[in-house]
């Protein structure tokens, strides 16, 4: 994974949060979709029809463009904070819709 993003504050204290085969240290209580685009995620995930990458948009809940699997349930990454022992999936290729 190769960052695209800078961090503009970096201090504070850092979890682990396993990505698919990567274990990432992000900020605690930091947005997690920030978070996830600063250690270079992208995309974080393909449509199920086409299987078009997307990655995170608005940054506040309305485009769905930043949906990850968090412990087997798809969430919106923009709406979630990091916690320490998070485990993602995130969602690739064509799926049955
Ligand atoms: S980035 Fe648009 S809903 Fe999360």
């Amino acid at each position: 994974m190769k960052p695209g993003f800078r961090d503009l504050t970096p201090e504070g204290p850092r979890v682990t949060v396993r990505c698919g085969d990567h274990n990432l240290a992000l900020r605690d209580g930091a947005n997690l979709a920030a978070e996830l685009l600063v250690a270079g995620v992208m995309p974080f995930r393909h449509t199920p029809v086409s299987g078009a990458p997307r990655g995170p948009f608005c940054m506040m809940g309305a485009c769905f463009d930043c949906l990850i699997e968090v412990g087997g349930t798809t969430r919106q990454a923009c709406l979630m904070e990091v916690t320490a022992g998070l485990e993602i999936t995130l969602p690739k290729g064509r799926r049955d819709a």
